[in-house]
């Protein structure tokens, strides 16, 4: 049976799966999961998404915002990661890396702003088309967190770098690349796909989801154990780093230079999302089937050049760009 299973995966094509685009919202310490009411939030956070965004956050974010910087319209959700920053490797200052959005395997992202690519798969880019289950979109409040700034071993699975070289993205590390990237650091951040049904939020924004993904990036899931029965969408990021006018700073032979906003170790790269869909749309689009990359033939879009005019205030007045003595709250 397997073996037909593999057969029949080569000739289906893959399932309901969005790939978009979103412009940067803004770079500031706000943190509305990890950090409610915090302002300024412990370190310094890259955001896309609505324009709802702010330090207390809750509710039915897709009612409440009027834009958003992603491609998809009808998308208000926000998405965070920390931000990257290069430490100069003999005078110790700190320099935020740009970034730029990732290249486009089948066109859309022209136009962005920075961002980052934000998935939303069935299977995790699956080819198999058995043994389904239904995936059941987030609920308004909805919010989860993967990875963890204090984690010292190993990433979460699922959360990876690359090291980007003219054409190819590399192969997939659990840690920063030991040399110059010339085409800038790729990270991709996966959150797990299974929902204890009940919790829009839990205590460690985590234990109210299950992640079912066995070894590195975009591979098939198993099923969702029985205390997270529900199988969610499988969000993911990506975001391209822009290195390549750092590089030349870093020396021959020395180590990595770049540190996340917490500083911490690579092992702490992690990501924030805020469910913000309005109405019933990302359930529309999941519950087609043959269809990637698009609106699944019910999403709205709108052109990056429309999406880059959603902007919000500043709340944070701190620089966190340029070159800075020490990392924003460190
Ligand atoms: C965030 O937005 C909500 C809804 O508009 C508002 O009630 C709240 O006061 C805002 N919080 C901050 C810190 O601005
Ligand atoms: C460290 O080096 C960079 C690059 O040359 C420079 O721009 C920055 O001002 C230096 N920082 C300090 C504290 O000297």
């Amino acid at each position: 049976m397997k073996t037909l299973a593999a057969a029949l995966a080569l000739i289906a094509p893959a399932q309901a799966g969005l790939r978009f685009p979103c412009s940067t919202l803004t770079i500031e310490r706000l943190d509305p999961v990890v950090q409610p009411g915090a302002i300024p939030a412990a370190h310094v956070h890259h955001i896309v998404g609505g324009n709802a965004f702010n330090a207390t956050m809750e509710g039915d974010v897709g009612e409440r915002a009027t834009c958003t910087t992603c491609q998809m319209a009808e998308d208000f959700s926000n998405y965070w990661t920390a931000q990257l920053y290069f430490k100069h490797p003999t005078n110790g200052s700190y320099f935020r890396v740009p970034i730029l959005p990732v290249q486009p395997l089948l066109g859309g992202s022209q136009g962005a702003s920075g961002g980052l690519t934000v998935y939303y798969t069935q299977f995790d880019l699956s080819r198999d088309n058995l043994n389904q289950q239904k995936i059941t979109a987030f609920k308004p409040g909805f919010r989860m967190t993967v990875g963890s700034p204090t984690e010292t071993g190993k990433p979460h699975v699922g959360l990876r770098y690359q090291c980007l070289t003219g054409q190819s993205r590399g192969r997939e590390m659990d840690t920063f690349p030991t040399g110059p990237c010339t085409g800038g650091i790729f990270t991709t951040q996966h959150f797990p796909a299974c929902w204890d049904g009940k919790n829009l939020d839990s205590p460690d924004h985590q234990s109210h989801m299950a992640n079912t993904i066995k070894s590195d990036g975009f591979i098939n899931a198993g099923a969702c154990p029985s205390t997270h029965p529900v199988r969610m969408p499988q969000v993911a990021f990506e975001t391209v780093w822009d290195t390549s006018k750092l590089n030349s700073m870093w020396p021959s032979g020395a180590p990595n230079p770049y540190v996340w906003s917490f500083e911490g170790t690579a092992a702490g790269t992690h990501a924030d999302y805020m469910f913000g869909w309005k109405g019933d749309s990302l359930q529309r689009a999941m519950d087609k089937s043959e269809c990637f990359y698009d609106g699944c033939g019910s999403i709205k879009k709108q052109a990056m050049s429309v999406a880059n005019q959603c902007t919000i205030k500043e709340t944070v007045r701190e620089q966190t760009s340029g070159w800075l003595t020490k990392l924003p709250g460190r």
